[in-house]
């Protein structure tokens, strides 16, 4: 997607042909600042500390940080230890485990001698294919917002929560790919943008990329949602997923599943998209079975911005001794999902709709 006019991915091979290059989200929206990853270490640095998040960009860049790994040592134990050291870095989204299982099976059935060649062959397979879904869910989603348009004859307001957008992705996003390929259609469209506390990935990367590629927005607190909601003023929701069960739950960034009872209450249509990278066919019961990542109270404790001299500063929000707790995503069950959008079309968040869309599985 744009920033100001000019073509832009997530993660990109450098053109020395080998080092990982990536957008620092941390720096967003206050600079756009890029790094470059040459090791292992980085790469895993990168995802745990957040520099790159979102399920398929985080997959993206764990098999880009494979073949940093591999050219250290292409001795099949380093690069299973390697795949061990990145699939630690964020527990929830099964991107990560899916797009490392892929380079490992891939890497195991190659000669040493050309693993290295493999390893970067299969990572930019990956992220193109991350491409090529995502500009599907645009389009299958993208029937939504217009049907919508078509239904109440006025601009679509569309909510969505964190940053599912191509900052969460390799390009388009899942999400906002809907929101994108409207607009680029010529659909007048608004979007609510849910701050998302406590690292607020709404207030600074949705809005940002929002505001960068010209489609107008509004940020919102997290509480406001369902206000709109009664309101009549959320045509549909639209969020990203972190991981789905075969039967549908939905685990996503802390604070979908209030949306999704908001939105259950208002009649509000309440859609989750997400490329098939996400699914997680070996287990059915989201709230039982998903790990919730619990990341570092500090998240809660404080905020960052910028400050009035024009500097980035993160102050404390809360009294000195009082604890905080961080649990990053939650689980909307099926039944209050309207349904998903994938790279083959939209299907209920069940059994059958999955196995609809993907008869492989059934
Ligand atoms: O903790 P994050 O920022 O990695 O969480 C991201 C989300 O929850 C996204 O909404 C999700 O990954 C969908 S991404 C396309």
């Amino acid at each position: 997607m744009k920033i100001d006019g000019t073509p832009y991915r997530s993660v990109w091979v450098d053109q020395d042909g080998w080092a990982v290059r990536i957008i620092d989200q941390t720096k967003l929206p206050w600079s756009l600042d890029m790094l470059r990853l040459t090791t292992l270490e980085e790469a895993a640095h990168a995802i745990r500390a957040m520099q790159v998040r979102g399920a398929p960009l985080i997959g993206a860049v764990a098999a880009y940080g494979l073949c940093l790994a591999a050219r250290r040592d292409t001795a099949t134990e380093a690069l299973e230890g390697a795949a061990a050291t990145l699939a630690q870095t964020r527990p929830t989204a099964v991107n990560l485990r899916w797009a490392l299982e892929r380079m490992l099976t891939r890497l195991r059935n190659t000669v040493r001698g050309e693993r290295v060649r493999v390893a970067y062959d299969e990572a930019g397979r990956i992220a193109e294919e991350d491409v090529e879904q995502s500009r599907a869910i645009g389009r299958h989603g993208a029937a939504l917002i217009e049907e919508a348009a078509q239904r109440t004859g006025r601009r679509v307001n569309v909510l969505t929560h964190c940053n599912a957008g191509w900052l969460a992705t390799v390009d388009w996003g899942t999400a906002l790919a809907p929101v994108y390929t409207a607009f680029e259609r010529g659909i007048d469209l608004h979007v609510w943008v849910d701050e998302t506390r406590p690292r607020n990935q709404g207030a600074a990367l949705t809005a940002w990329e929002l505001g960068r590629h010209g489609v107008a927005h509004t940020v919102v607190s997290d509480n406001a949602g369902g206000h709109l909601m009664q309101r009549g003023q959320v045509d549909l929701a639209i969020v990203g997923a972190d991981r789905v069960t075969r039967g549908g739950d939905v685990a996503n960034k802390i604070g979908t599943y209030l949306k999704a009872l908001a939105a259950h209450d208002n009649a509000v249509p309440f859609w989750v998209a997400l490329p098939s990278s996400t699914l997680d066919w070996s287990i059915t019961d989201g709230i039982a079975d998903i790990p919730i990542e619990e990341r570092a109270a500090s998240e809660v404790t404080t905020v960052t911005g910028r400050a009035m001299d024009g500097s980035v500063a993160t102050v404390r929000v809360t009294p000195k001794d009082s604890p905080a707790a961080n649990p990053a995503f939650d689980v909307t069950p099926a039944r209050l999902v309207s349904g998903l959008i994938t790279e083959r079309g939209r299907c209920a968040a069940s059994a059958e709709g999955l196995h609809s869309l993907f008869p492989e599985r059934a």
